[in-house]
């Protein structure tokens, strides 16, 4: 078995993905990275090991079963466990997304991906964390998902575009993973979501303002929690994130 501490990070092929494998491996952890497309994995590993990262390639596409199964034999061949599991791979769905006009199709892939999608990951890895001395998951939401922030009812602006699929796919998963923190209490399991701000990435058409590496901080903080830190809650880097 291995004794260093084994990560997953889906979606690590780029964006703030690939900087929290590259800020894990920094730890001296090893790192799968979790890439649905071959060539964009490969490539990814292969920067990562050129700075001194240990990583190595877990093909998976978060929206298909057989794929997550599969990554889940790859990284018990690997390991044989799972310490961290980064839930971070997502889509935009594409703008605009306004209520009355939106193609349901949209919805239903921006839902697929963002909500199912770490649903399936996440209990489809969980026999795998559950051998971890201190399990730790990650799901990587957004402010935009904040019901008090979107609606802007804490009398500061609303924040995040008019999107019906995107905004709510985050607040969907807000839940999911209080539903996850409240059934895995009493267990070593600790599940929170974080935001790593408006990040210049594929994701926003490079619009943000902050670098991946300071978008990838929160997920590396939710990943290294110590036994006594928090579950089921939002945080984003100057700490909670309203509901
Ligand atoms: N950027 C921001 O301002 C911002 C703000 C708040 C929250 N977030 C969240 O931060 C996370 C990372 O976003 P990002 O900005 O880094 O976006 P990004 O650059 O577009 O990266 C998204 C990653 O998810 C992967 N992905 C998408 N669908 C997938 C699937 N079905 N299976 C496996 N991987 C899939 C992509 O892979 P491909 O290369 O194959 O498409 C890519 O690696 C997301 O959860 C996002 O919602 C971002």
């Amino acid at each position: 078995m291995n004794v260093r501490t084994i990560a997953l990070v889906t979606g690590a092929n780029k964006g703030i993905g690939y900087e929290i494998a590259a800020g894990l491996g920094a730890l001296g952890w090893s790192v799968g990275v979790g890439a649905r497309d071959d060539r964009r994995r490969e490539a990814a590993v292969e920067k990562l090991r050129a700075t001194g990262v240990d990583a190595f390639g877990v093909a998976l596409d978060v929206t298909d079963d057989a794929s997550v199964t599969t990554a889940a034999q790859v990284i018990e061949e690997q390991a044989g466990r799972l310490d961290v599991l980064v839930n971070n791979a997502a889509v935009a769905g594409g703008m605009p997304q306004e209520p009355t006009s939106v193609d349901l199709a949209t919805v239903r892939t921006v839902v697929e991906t963002n909500v199912l999608g770490v649903i399936r990951v996440t209990n489809t890895m969980l026999p795998l964390l559950r051998r971890s001395a201190s399990p730790r998951i990650v799901n990587m939401s957004s402010s935009v998902g904040s019901l008090t922030r979107q609606s802007g009812t804490a009398g500061e602006p609303t924040t995040g575009p008019v999107a019906v699929a995107y905004a709510p796919s985050k607040t969907f998963l807000n839940a999911v993973t209080v539903q996850y923190a409240r059934e895995l209490s009493g267990t070593n399991i600790l599940i929170n979501a974080g935001c790593p701000g408006y990040v210049a990435t594929d994701l926003n058409g490079f619009r943000g303002v902050r670098t991946p590496e300071q978008g990838a901080a929160i997920a590396i903080t939710l990943a290294t929690l110590p036994d006594d830190g928090p579950t089921g809650q939002f945080f984003e880097d100057a700490g909670v994130v309203p509901w």
